[in-house]
């Protein structure tokens, strides 16, 4: 039985992280910790365990095995490495930090301490997207050219646990990094793990088309992201991120093959539709995704848990998260100098 920690106990900890904690058979949580603490002396009493005045507190608990870090964005990378430092595993949200440097740090950090780092990287879990690779690795639409991949809906200002225009999403100091980071984060993961391919090169325009501050000032991080990305093998993609789309979510990615196209999660009815160059329509009903109204078990703590217990390779390690996040900061790098940037 694996002891756990809670760091953060805002929404996505509410909806994913704890209850699937609590719904695993050797997962145990001990310990919550949340900046208000009232958050955490609730889901002490909901789920049993302590709430626990501070991080240090929380961190110098040696029985506690691994932590989830929910935090706001600006403090992953200290609070993922205070707690590699005080021995614990960590299940870090994402967008992983904030800058490079710390990415790295965080990784060579879990090597150092021989402590498992995974991070919430959860699209590529979904039963369509797991679907979709299995085909395309089987070449049912030969070999992919191009795609589209959007992840777009209303803003986290209807999400947060602290909603509202003055939500920290909003906040450049505490959000640090945008729509961009926050959604198309997943779909460069989901990207990489479908077509296997690197990104070497993007093209990338933000903007603050929509939101504001209760004062009606625009926000200072962009709520829309527009990508042109090159892949190592040449292949060319676009990826839209948006806070701006007010109305159904749109998680939907396509992909055109030699051989026909692939609509994942672009169909009302069904999570995939292959079309053949020949004109055949192949229908796959799978699970839905999660969206922000509809919450399913999004298997990230099944796979933290297994990388530690079964010594089992993640697919959502903090190394593998490395190459996404330079390539959401060479996208950011691009929209600030209005020119293409490579990826390293
Ligand atoms: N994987 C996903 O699909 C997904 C979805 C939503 C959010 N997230 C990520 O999860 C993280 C948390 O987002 P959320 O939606 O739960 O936000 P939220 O606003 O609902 O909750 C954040 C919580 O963290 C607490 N907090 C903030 N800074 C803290 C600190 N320094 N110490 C202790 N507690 C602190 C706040 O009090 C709040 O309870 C974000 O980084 C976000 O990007 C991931």
């Amino acid at each position: 039985m694996l002891k756990i920690g809670i760091i953060g106990c805002g929404k996505i900890a509410q909806v994913r992280h704890i209850p699937e904690y609590a719904a695993h058979d050797q997962a145990e949580i001990i310990a919550f910790y949340d900046k208000t603490p009232r958050r955490a002396e609730d889901m002490a009493e909901k789920y049993g365990g302590q709430a626990y005045p501070s991080l240090e507190a929380l961190l110098a608990d040696e029985t506690i095995d691994a932590v989830s870090v929910c935090v706001a964005n600006h403090m992953h990378a200290e609070v993922t490495i205070q707690a590699l430092r005080a021995g614990k595993h960590v299940l870090c949200e994402k967008p992983m930090a904030m800058t490079m440097d710390d990415c790295r740090t965080m990784v060579e950090l879990a090597a150092e301490t021989g402590k498992e780092l995974v991070i919430g990287h959860n699209q590529i879990l979904t039963p369509a997207h797991r679907r979709a690779k299995e085909l395309l690795d089987q070449g049912l639409i030969g070999d992919v050219l191009t795609f589209r991949t959007t992840f777009g809906h209303g803003g986290p200002e209807t999400w947060s646990i602290d909603p509202g225009p003055g939500t920290w999403f909003f906040n450049k100091e505490v959000a640090v990094l945008g729509a961009m980071a926050d959604l198309g984060v997943h779909k460069v993961y989901l990207l990489h793990y479908l077509t296997g391919q690197r990104f070497a090169e993007v093209m990338a325009d933000f903007a603050t088309l929509d939101k504001t501050y209760a004062s009606g000032q625009p926000i200072m991080v962009e709520d829309n992201a527009l990508c042109i990305f090159r892949m190592e093998n040449g292949i060319r993609g676009t990826l839209a991120a948006s806070w701006t789309y007010y109305g159904p979510e749109d998680n939907s990615t396509v992909l055109y093959g030699t051989k026909g196209i692939m609509r994942v999660y672009d169909d009302q009815d069904y999570s995939i539709v292959v079309t053949l160059r020949d004109g055949e329509t192949i229908y796959y009903d799978l699970e839905s995704i999660q969206t922000n109204e509809n919450q399913t078990k999004s298997g990230v703590i099944d796979a933290f848990m297994a990388t530690i217990l079964e010594g089992q390779e993640t697919e959502l390690s903090g190394e593998k998260a490395l190459h996404s996040m330079a390539t959401i900061f060479a996208a950011i790098e691009s929209a600030k100098q209005k020119r293409s940037v490579r990826i390293d």
